[in-house]
């Protein structure tokens, strides 16, 4: 099982969502069956490290992203991946417009339907606002991860 998670810039959600499930993964002993990676729509940030404040939220609760680095989403990412996790509606639309075909489309989904413990919709971006923002963010992670690893 390949899952990928994707945002606009892949420096603030994506990779937060990629380490919160990696850090899952591991705990539940399937690190050889379900691989993770993250990319952003936008290739603003490629090739950099996750922001500083998400890394050091992330930190606090234990998931280390130092290591992880922005790439852009590409149409090739179909094929690679089983499942694609978005974090917005315009996530959402930028991806299902390089879909190739339905089957391809079908497999991109939004991750916020599996936070069942908060009533957002969507995994609010993080980068323009204060750091309460990334603990939101990372709540919004932890819940909807939990229940997604559990379904697969
Ligand atoms: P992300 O957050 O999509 O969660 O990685 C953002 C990162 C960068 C920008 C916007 C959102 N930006 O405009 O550069």
């Amino acid at each position: 099982m390949n899952l990928l998670f994707v945002c606009l810039g892949n420096i603030c959600r994506s990779p937060g969502a990629e380490g919160v499930m990696r850090h899952l993964v591991a705990e539940a002993g399937r690190t050889d069956a379900i691989h993770v990676d993250s990319a952003g729509t936008a290739a603003y940030h490629v090739g950099e490290a996750p922001d500083a404040r998400m890394i050091r939220a992330a930190a606090r609760r234990g998931y280390d992203l130092s290591d992880l680095r922005a790439r852009q989403f590409t149409v090739a990412d179909f094929d690679r991946f089983d499942r694609i996790l978005v974090m917005d509606d315009a996530n959402y639309d930028n991806v299902c417009r390089l879909a190739p075909t339905l089957e391809a489309q079908a497999k991109v989904e939004r991750l916020a339907t599996y936070a069942h413990g908060h009533t957002l919709d969507h995994v609010p971006d993080p980068y323009y606002g204060g750091a309460a923002g990334f603990d939101l963010v990372l709540d919004l992670l932890e819940d909807a991860c939990t229940t997604l690893l559990k379904e697969i």
